[in-house]
């Protein structure tokens, strides 16, 4: 109608992606659109602002850089094929795919692999510690954790997000902590940095983030 696009969440993103008439890169990537745009020749153009928001929230809201990082991305689903592409372009030293499906891990290894050091894996084959795990799984919906080593982690070093939030802290979450990272965020400042980005792409001015995240925080806490 009057707007000039719309956020969209799961499970409409593939729908976006076929709605759109053009596609940003990054979304033609990730084979999902979160943003869609009103362009002025009334078309819709397609765009995927989710890696975006994680690379964003973990270099920007938690000040940790990727470059020269190992990276261990847990779920091979559409929100790992989002993740992939700005991961990738903060040259980490490694990113490795594992996956309970390991055959989708090897496919998504194969599709990004010229964008930079990525490759697949089945969860029990890992045993070296990363700098950062990012659970990117939909097993947080169920309190499960994806069955992966402690030695992962390094205690009091490595990073560890899940894209995933709630009230509580996730079950991914409270296994890192339980298991002495460094850190352990939950998914909520991807969720604001993401529609920061799409209102970016609306309006051309970048929202400040801060006080919707700590809004959300406290609306969530309720
Ligand atoms: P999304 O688009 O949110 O990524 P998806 O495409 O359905 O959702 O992918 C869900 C991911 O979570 C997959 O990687 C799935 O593993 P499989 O490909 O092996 O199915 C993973 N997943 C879901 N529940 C899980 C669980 N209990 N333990 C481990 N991985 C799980």
């Amino acid at each position: 109608l009057e707007g000039r696009g719309a956020n969209v969440t799961v499970p409409c993103k593939e729908e976006a992606y076929r709605l759109a008439n053009n596609l940003t890169p990054r979304a033609q990537r990730a084979g999902a659109v979160n943003t869609l745009s009103k362009q002025a020749d009334g078309s819709l153009l397609g765009d995927n602002t989710d890696g975006a928001g994680l690379v964003r929230d973990l270099t920007v809201n938690a000040g940790f850089s990727l470059k020269g990082k190992r990276i261990l991305l847990l779920g091979a689903g559409g929100a790992v094929r989002g993740a992939l592409e700005p991961l990738l372009a903060e040259q980490p030293a490694s990113v490795i795919i594992a996956n309970r499906t390991v055959d989708k891990a090897e496919l998504l290894a194969e599709l990004f692999g010229d964008l930079g050091p990525v490759s697949a894996s089945g969860y029990d084959w890992l045993q070296e510690s990363v700098d950062l795990i990012i659970n990117a799984t939909s097993a947080s919906l169920t309190g499960d954790v994806p069955p992966i080593a402690s030695s992962l982690i390094e205690s009091g070093k490595t990073v560890c997000y899940d894209m995933m939030y709630g009230k509580e802290p996730t079950s991914f979450c409270r296994w890192a902590s339980e298991h002495g990272a460094a850190v352990s965020m939950d998914g909520l400042g991807m969720l604001a940095e993401q529609a920061a980005e799409a209102f970016f792409l609306w309006r051309g001015v970048r929202p400040d983030t801060a006080p919707v995240l700590a809004e959300l925080r406290r609306q969530l806490a309720l």
